[in-house]
């Protein structure tokens, strides 16, 4: 249960000590080799200041902070305890300064123009829609100006469910330069978007 008191909708907390396994798997045993693709898909530079929101696990995350340098701040948010707790055993595993943080992406605890870039892996379509719409006022509100968000996830031919649902609403809600393309790593189709804040 969240430190609020109830589950919300979306939250993955069950999944938590087998999502490592799942991710292994899925990746046929590659999934660090993922991780460094969607950081450079992400557009990561030394010394950003990132949070990455849904960060189950901590894997993105970890790897992340490894990128970005010691002296630069990672953050991981998420709804589920469970997953912040198996984040933190790793981080701790690896003496990595990486903080994991309860939140949602529809209120980010976290001031105004405060990151970066705001990374979302596997898990815009974890949500109601209407937290997904208020999320991305949020990330938005907590994007230095010049920042920028990513979004990585599964490709499907659902149209509600890929990158072509995501890219008018970003539009809608003054993100420029919104950018969609498809990536492929190894048999498994995803899309990705990165969006700045002007
Ligand atoms: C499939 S996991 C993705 C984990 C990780 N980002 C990755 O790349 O493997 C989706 C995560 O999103 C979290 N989540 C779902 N709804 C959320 C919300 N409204 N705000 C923050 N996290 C949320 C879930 O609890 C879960 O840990």
């Amino acid at each position: 249960m969240s430190e609020q008191g109830k589950k919300q909708e979306g939250q993955m907390g069950s999944y938590a000590p087998f999502y490592d396994i799942i991710m292994f798997l899925l990746t046929l045993g590659r999934e660090q080799k993922l991780r460094q693709e969607e950081i450079r898909l992400a557009q990561l530079k030394p010394g950003d200041k990132v949070l990455e929101i849904g960060c189950g696990t901590g894997t993105l995350s970890l790897a992340a902070k490894t990128f970005i340098g010691t002296s630069a701040e990672m953050t991981g948010i998420d709804i589920a305890p469970e997953m912040l707790a198996a984040a933190r055993k790793k981080a701790a595993r690896k003496s990595a300064a990486v903080t994991f943080q309860e939140g949602s992406i529809a209120k980010i605890p976290f001031p105004d123009k405060r990151f970066d870039v705001v990374i979302c892996s596997f898990m815009i379509f974890h949500m109601p829609e209407e937290v997904r719409l208020k999320g991305f006022t949020e990330i938005y509100r907590v994007l230095k100006s010049g920042g920028h968000l990513f979004i990585f996830d599964g490709d499907s031919k659902n149209p509600r469910y890929n990158a072509d649902s995501l890219v008018p609403i970003l539009k809608e809600r003054s993100f420029t330069g919104v950018e969609a393309d498809r990536y492929k790593f190894i048999y498994f189709k995803a899309f990705f978007i990165r969006a700045n804040k002007a």
